[in-house]
């Protein structure tokens, strides 16, 4: 019998709801991955008895195959377990737990952060998401009329949105330049950001993993560039923190804000702020903190009463992340959307808005000619019950396909089906 797409939708949000499991369920998929961890990162990317066994972890699945998991992560069972655990913790003693308990998981819960992005607690405060991150920094610096930032046309839109908005309420001239879906290589980007800089630049804003494409960006090649001219770099990494392994310093960015709840998997709502910490004192605390130093990164964590278990299930999160292994989970995600991005290319009337190789990891961008993206999308879900979502925006014509840990190469081969099929329609 044929599902229809509302039934089948329904049935997947009824669906949804993932029997709670036991504190225990961690340990015991610790010892099962136990037997893999000698496996080198490059050669576990196709041990698919390690993925099936990760697997395991995650939500019952759909009734479809959701290849659209760029917008946020489903959490793992163990963490979300470890969420209800201690939603029901603190609610049992609420105000004991805020005013005795919390400020110390918060630093603990900091400091776990701050070895996984490679960089001391001190220059990093937990936010909500990179919109909450990113806007403390367009919000909080210091700018002048005529003032300029450099940013991209493929930026993610809440970001761009924040500095026009800057614009209207300070006269920052925002620039936006085109950067290649192809690029050449390093130095072509480079040189596309270098010729917006001007003598008024103050800020340069680049996502180190651009979203709608997947292509990643040679951030320390370019803020090298810009440092030289004087100009301040803000690094969005809400797809690149935990989906690749990079040192947060390494990147040289001045801020960077990422989202927690995308690859690192944490319940929605967490997000991270780095600041350099010399540059702690060149921004203004949005909400309001004159009880710490000016170059205290702490003047960012007055932000109000919030739902507490989501930070502390955190370093739920980050044991999960550390058990799967960084390396080996970049490997997976790349060969995943490798597996099928390889097999697509040589489609006639099929296009990629992906650069090959590691220009890209989890998330890929695909068209077909003929076909607007909104067409494209429908058909997978409505035909193929296949889920991904349309970009359809003047640089970039397709639909973003992200796997994840959990997809398996047999869905990919589904999609790689489909895709054949309506190009040859
Ligand atoms: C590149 C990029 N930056 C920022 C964001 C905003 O993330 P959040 O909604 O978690 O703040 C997104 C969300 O998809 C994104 O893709």
């Amino acid at each position: 019998m044929r599902t229809t797409r509302r039934s089948f939708v329904k049935t997947a949000v009824a669906g949804a709801a993932a029997p709670v499991l036991g504190p225990r369920f961690l340990d015991s998929l610790e010892r099962r991955l136990e037997a893999y961890q000698a496996i080198p990162p490059a050669a576990a990317a196709t041990e698919e008895a390690f993925w099936r066994e990760v697997r395991k972890a995650f939500p019952p699945h759909p009734d479809y195959i959701n290849l659209e998991n760029g917008y946020s992560s489903p959490q793992p069972m163990p963490t979300w377990d470890a969420f209800q655990r201690h939603e029901s913790t603190v609610n049992n003693g609420l105000s004991f737990y805020m005013r005795r308990r919390r400020a110390q998981d918060y630093a603990s819960v900091k400091k776990q952060l701050a070895a996984l992005a490679g960089c001391p607690p001190e220059e990093i405060a937990i936010t909500r998401n990179t919109t909450e991150s990113l806007g403390t920094i367009i919000h909080g610096i210091d700018l002048e009329p005529g003032d300029e930032a450099v940013m991209c046309d493929q930026d993610y839109g809440t970001m761009l949105e924040q500095f026009r908005q800057q614009s209207r309420r300070r006269g920052l001239r925002c620039v936006e330049i085109q950067v290649p879906l192809h690029p050449r290589d390093d130095q072509e980007l480079v040189d596309t950001y270098a010729r917006a800089i001007t003598g008024r630049t103050k800020l340069l804003l680049l996502s180190h993993m651009i979203n709608i494409t997947g292509q990643i960006l040679p951030v320390r090649k370019i803020a090298d560039m810009a440092h030289a001219r004087g100009v301040s770099v803000i690094v969005d990494a809400a797809h690149s923190f935990a989906q690749v392994v990079f040192d947060v310093p390494g990147l040289d960015g001045d801020y960077l804000g990422a989202s927690l709840h995308k690859w690192l998997c944490t319940p929605l709502g967490a997000g991270l702020l780095h600041v350099k910490r010399d540059r702690i004192r060149t921004v203004w605390p949005l909400l309001g903190e004159t009880s710490v130093p000016a170059d205290d990164i702490r003047k960012f964590e007055r932000l109000g009463t919030q739902p507490v278990w989501t930070m502390m299930a955190i370093a739920d999160a980050i044991r999960f992340h550390n058990l799967v292994g960084g390396a080996r989970k970049e490997a997976r995600l790349r060969y995943l959307q490798q597996y099928w991005t390889s097999r697509a290319r040589g489609i006639p009337r099929v296009y990629l808005n992906t650069p090959e190789g590691d220009r890209a990891c989890a998330i890929a961008n695909v068209g077909i000619e003929g076909l607007r993206p909104g067409v494209i999308a429908e058909t997978l879900l409505d035909k193929y019950r296949i889920f991904t979502v349309a970009i359809d925006t003047a640089p970039v014509k397709g639909v973003r396909v992200t796997p994840h840990l959990y997809t398996t190469t047999a869905e990919l081969d589904a999609l790689v089906k489909a895709i054949s099929e309506m190009a040859r329609a």
